[in-house]
């Protein structure tokens, strides 16, 4: 049998993802290191995660007793070394920047336990650029969780050029012990979910152009012909325009795509300020 423990789960960045991710794993049962920069920040990402459990008790989804087990599974610090030590799993969920996750991966080499799981969360930039020069390649994965991380069941693991069959398995009981259906993708540029995702919303994006049909009429042609929970312009003000800009021209120079190619209203959508729902207007409108 192969030597997987989950006994302590260390998440760097206490942000949206680190902190929906300590959520999961203290939920399964491991204790839980949430560090970040600050104490303050760690600590804000625990309370974040108090709030959350407290409204599931609320709503009845959850008892008292549960919620007060798991927050007691959950240590938030900024002693990163002490956080690295003993570790079972390390999942990175810092800012997504090529050198700062570089930087820390090299930590993690250095003081991470050397059967320990490392996991990025990254979710455009390369497992294998991520890990390069590190010495533990082989250990190193894709841990893409999805926002809400409570709520969201998909788990997109990402295998690098040097990922050993052993991390991908690894990989996998993890995802099964936090509850997560887990799929398998190769370090390509934005991994199965991003680059199928954003063609869908360029292409509802060049269909608004084209004036083929309403924004509303474009989601409801998904929405109630295919069974999506959202349409794909709905969806693009959810996530921000600014943001789906950014990955497709990401994707755009990665896979030398015309596919990919940013449609022109997405860039006067963003120039003139229409980000989506946290701006007030995108393909919709929203009040306050
Ligand atoms: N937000 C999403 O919907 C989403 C979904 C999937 C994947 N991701 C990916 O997850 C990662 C994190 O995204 P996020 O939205 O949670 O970001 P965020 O900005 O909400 O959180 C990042 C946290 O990392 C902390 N941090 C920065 N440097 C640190 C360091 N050296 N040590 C410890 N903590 C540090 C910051 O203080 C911050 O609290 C990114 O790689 C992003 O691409 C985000």
């Amino acid at each position: 049998m192969p030597d997987f423990r989950f006994d302590t789960v260390t998440v760097i960045g206490a942000g949206t993802m680190g902190r929906g991710i300590a959520h999961v794993a203290a939920a399964s049962g491991s204790n839980v290191r949430l560090v970040d920069a600050s104490v303050e920040a760690a600590s804000a990402g625990r309370d974040r995660i108090a709030g959350s459990l407290g409204r599931a008790v609320a709503k009845g989804r959850l008892e008292q007793v549960e919620m007060d087990r798991i927050l007691l599974r959950i240590e938030a610090t900024a002693d990163r070394a002490a956080a690295l030590e003993g570790a079972d799993v390390i999942v990175e969920a810092v800012p997504e920047k090529l050198e700062l996750k570089r930087t820390l991966f090299a930590e993690f080499a250095a003081k991470a336990p050397a059967h320990a799981l490392l996991g990025t969360n990254t979710s455009s930039l390369s497992i294998s650029s991520i890990s390069a020069g590190t010495g533990v390649e082989d250990r190193v994965i894709g841990l893409h969780f999805f926002n809400p991380v409570h709520v969201m069941t998909l788990l997109e693991i990402v295998k690098g050029d040097l990922t050993s069959a052993n991390t991908v398995a690894y990989a996998q009981a993890f995802a099964e012990r936090l509850q997560k259906e887990a799929i398998l993708v190769r370090d390509a540029p934005g991994f199965a979910t991003s680059r199928l995702g954003v063609l869908l919303g360029l292409e509802a994006m060049r269909m608004v152009e084209e004036q083929v049909a309403s924004a509303g009429d474009i989601d409801k042609a998904m929405t109630l012909g295919y069974r999506h929970p959202m349409g794909p312009l709905q969806l693009t003000d959810l996530v921000g325009l600014d943001v789906r800009l950014a990955i497709a021209e990401h994707l755009h120079a990665e896979l030398a795509s015309p596919r990919f190619e940013p449609p022109q209203i997405l860039r006067d959508m963003v120039a003139a300020g229409k980000l989506g729902k946290k701006s007030g207007a995108g393909f919709y409108e929203y009040e306050g």
